[in-house]
């Protein structure tokens, strides 16, 4: 047994080493596989280089969600972010935001993004719902910048859409015991019974827009595997209340800077995150200081023995999210292993790669502060 592999996956604790096969195990989740990747395929033309790449690597109803569409059943897509003092949305957060951007231009989906801004308040002693409210405005700039079509997309706020969701909410708590939440999300008896509650309100966005058409909608949602633990229970309740179980896909994490297998975190030490925020000089030295290297401690050992790929930060990064060019990341890969390429000029192609993406992210995160009326639910 690989002691080092932890085993603590829920949406507020992720610790040490993720084993992503066992989570597939414990959590009753289904691997995507090639014949799903065909499926997707079908509708899509092509792959996203998430999916060609297994960082979405599970699904649940996804089969189901495909075959309503086919029969003409549109789904709408749903996320989310849950703002806090002091953590910026980091390039991991984008993933299942990215994804689901690609998803609303190919299935030409509606997108619900919730921003639950009372989730870290509850769970945070030191936060204010002031502080979340100025986190959350900051988020909704990185989501707006990815480029959602504002005529389908819709944010919702949870105290500023309280009105529109506590009523749905209350449906879904009463049918949710205090012992489920106990063993699901490893509370105690002294928990605040706000963070008891909070998970009846995640449950709300997958079955809202069901709500207001007056008619049962399919919902996919994208989403970073800690975060399943909310819809293992809403999952259950959605069908006692009329409304259909969403379909689930999930991505695996985008490691921290300093090694692989964890989570890359906005809360964790410094040199662990790269924030949408960062400039290119920050960017530079993150990666030179802190990005674990899988190349070897001499330049004469690298050139003769060659580097690790596998466990490279730097090449994992180009490889989840910014090469987009397979023949390219396949030739990097090569001459890493041989030991043509050394780590330094890895880390040079990636630093490049980062900042033009971050350039373009940052403009567009300006101007999204004109836009952002566009995005927020207006209550018929
Ligand atoms: P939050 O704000 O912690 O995270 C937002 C999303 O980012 C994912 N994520 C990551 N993905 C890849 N690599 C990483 N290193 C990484 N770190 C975080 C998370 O899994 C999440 O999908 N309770 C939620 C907010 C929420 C939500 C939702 C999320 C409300 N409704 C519906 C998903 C679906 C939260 O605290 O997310």
């Amino acid at each position: 047994m690989n002691n080092k592999k932890a085993n603590k996956v829920t949406p507020y604790a992720v610790s040490g080493e993720v084993d992503y096969d066992k989570l597939v195990e414990e959590f009753g989740v289904r691997k995507i596989d090639e014949n799903m990747l065909n499926e997707i395929k079908k509708h899509t033309k092509d792959l996203h280089l998430f999916l060609r790449r297994g960082v979405f690597f599970a699904y649940r109803d996804l089969k189901w969600l495909l075959d309503e569409y086919d029969k003409g059943n549109k789904f709408f897509l749903y996320t989310g972010r849950a703002s806090s003092k002091g953590s910026k949305v980091h390039i991991g957060h984008l993933i299942p935001w990215i994804m689901c951007k690609w998803l609303q231009d190919k299935f030409d989906a509606e997108m619900w993004f919730q921003f639950p801004d009372e989730e870290k308040f509850l769970y945070k002693p030191e936060m204010t719902l002031e502080d979340t409210e100025k986190a959350t405005y900051e988020d909704m700039l990185d989501v707006i910048a990815l480029g959602f079509d504002p005529k389908k997309t819709h944010f919702l706020v949870d105290t500023k859409h309280a009105g529109l969701m506590y009523k749905e909410a209350c449906k879904v708590a009463k049918k949710i015991t205090f012992s489920t939440i106990k063993s699901s999300f490893g509370f105690t008896d002294s928990n605040n019974i706000g963070s008891i509650f909070y998970t009846a309100m995640q449950a709300v966005p997958a079955f809202l827009p069901s709500v207001l058409k007056g008619k049962n909608i399919p919902c996919l949602i994208p989403l970073g595997i800690d975060q399943d633990t909310h819809f293992r229970i809403s999952r259950d309740v959605m069908p006692k209340l009329g409304f259909y179980k969403p379909a689930i896909i999930h991505n695996v994490f985008l490691p921290p800077l300093i090694g692989m297998g964890g989570k890359m975190s906005a809360s964790g030490a410094e040199g662990t995150a790269i924030y949408t925020t960062d400039s290119p000089k920050e960017v530079e030295e993150k990666i030179k200081k802190y990005a674990f290297s899988g190349g070897q401690a001499t330049l004469e050992e690298h050139r003769q023995k060659g580097g690790n790929p596998d466990i490279d930060v730097s090449f994992q990064y180009l490889r989840m999210m910014f090469e987009e060019d397979d023949k390219k990341l396949a030739q990097l890969e090569a001459d890493y292993r041989s030991g043509k390429l050394l780590t330094g000029e890895l880390k040079q192609y990636l630093i490049d790669k980062i900042n033009r993406f971050l350039a373009k992210h940052q403009k567009a995160r300006e101007k999204a502060k004109s836009q952002l009326d566009k995005f927020i639910y207006k209550e018929k």
